[in-house]
């Protein structure tokens, strides 16, 4: 029998007992026990499983978003391993957390991994733009090129613009992987203009709505969930500052510069700069007029230094990633520059894992 097993489910059953003050853990530990001599493994009852994706969000070191760890949504979708079955929980999952713009942090569930057996999305998230490499260049995102020749040896016919969504690939056991398209009606997206800038929609851009994580590994008392895509809502900088922003992303500053009259030979007349922030009012102004929630940088922050404090009442000490806390844009603005944040790595907890169509160690 795993020892090993039986202790990490020890552990997280008996913090998630006492953390909910429940009584009876010697009796469900004993259970356990019972469960891993006879089949080498053991469930998690669905409160377990909740309090467990809750516990993995509030130790994510590198999110600003903890402050509403508990009021994430659990779908417990653990009895399914049929991939059309799989891709129905998903769309109800993209319909669920979207909310038509209302966005509901989200996470659905699926079977654990047990010996060889495992289901796995290809996909990085649920909703992502492709990314063609053409003789001109990359057309779409860059991120997505690797992932997009995969899914055009699946048989995908890409449109080749520069915003397609992706479809999803779901591979249960090691079977040929299945992919499906998304119905165009579950997909929420928001065109960007700017305030004061009418020359803005012109750019033709835009972003999705929910960026649903579908790569990571969920890790609850021993036991590895493989597929469990998971949700919130976007904080601007993710889109303005890095998606749109970084050269080897959408990189449109030089654009957005130009277009705004700015001497873009001059690294001293700080075009870059300036060319973010309007980028940044864009995302934040569109989002807004549409009704699609978003956070702004600040009150981010804001909302991350309420958690550190509900932590400590409650006797525990935020950890963190100071490298991945910091927003992109204007650091030093917020608290969290000045601050210093314990990297620990406590389970439950998000993790990365081997990259289901290369089987190389993705981050
Ligand atoms: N940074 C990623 C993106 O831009 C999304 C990561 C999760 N973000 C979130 N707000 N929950 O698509």
């Amino acid at each position: 029998m795993s020892k090993e097993l039986y202790q990490d489910a020890e552990l997280f059953i008996r913090q998630c007992y006492e953390e909910l003050e429940k009584s009876g853990v010697e009796e469900r530990l004993a259970d356990i026990h019972q469960s891993i001599q006879n089949r080498g493994t053991y469930d998690h009852t669905f409160e377990e499983l909740e309090y467990g994706a809750k516990v993995a969000w509030r130790n994510s070191n590198r999110c600003i978003g903890r402050l509403f760890w508990n009021s994430l949504k659990v779908f417990d979708h653990r009895e399914l391993d049929k991939e059309e079955d799989i891709r129905d929980a998903l769309f109800d999952h993209i319909d669920y957390a979207t909310n038509d713009g209302r966005i509901r942090a989200t996470i659905s569930i699926f079977r654990p991994k047990r010996l060889s057996q495992e289901i796995r999305l290809w996909n990085h998230q649920l909703l992502r733009y492709a990314g063609y490499q053409t003789e001109y260049g990359v057309i779409g995102d860059p991120a997505s090129v690797e992932f997009t020749k995969k899914c055009q040896d699946l048989g995908w016919q890409g449109g080749g613009g520069s915003f397609d969504i992706l479809p999803i690939v779901i591979e249960v056991d090691g079977n040929e992987p299945q992919m499906f398209d998304i119905p165009k009606d579950k997909i929420l997206e928001v065109p960007l203009k700017h305030p004061d800038y009418s020359w803005f929609e012109d750019l033709e851009l835009k972003w999705y709505a929910v960026p649903i994580i579908s790569d990571m590994q969920l890790e609850i008392g021993g036991l590895h969930y493989t597929a469990a895509p998971f949700n919130g809502w976007y904080m601007e900088t993710e889109i303005g500052a890095r998606n749109l922003a970084d050269e080897f992303r959408y990189n449109l500053l030089p654009t957005v510069a130009e277009a705004m009259g700015l001497n873009t030979k001059r690294n001293s007349s700080l075009w870059k700069d300036r060319a973010l922030i309007e980028l940044n009012q864009a995302v934040i102004h569109s989002y807004k007029t549409d009704k699609v929630n978003i956070v702004d940088h600040h009150s981010a922050a804001q909302q991350f230094q309420l958690f550190e404090n509900k932590e400590q009442k409650c006797g525990r000490e935020a950890t963190g990633d100071w490298t991945w806390l910091i927003p992109p844009v204007s650091p030093a603005s917020t608290h969290i520059f000045h601050s210093s944040y314990n990297n620990r790595m406590d389970t439950p907890n998000y993790f990365y894992q081997e990259n289901a169509y290369t089987k190389n160690p993705s981050e």
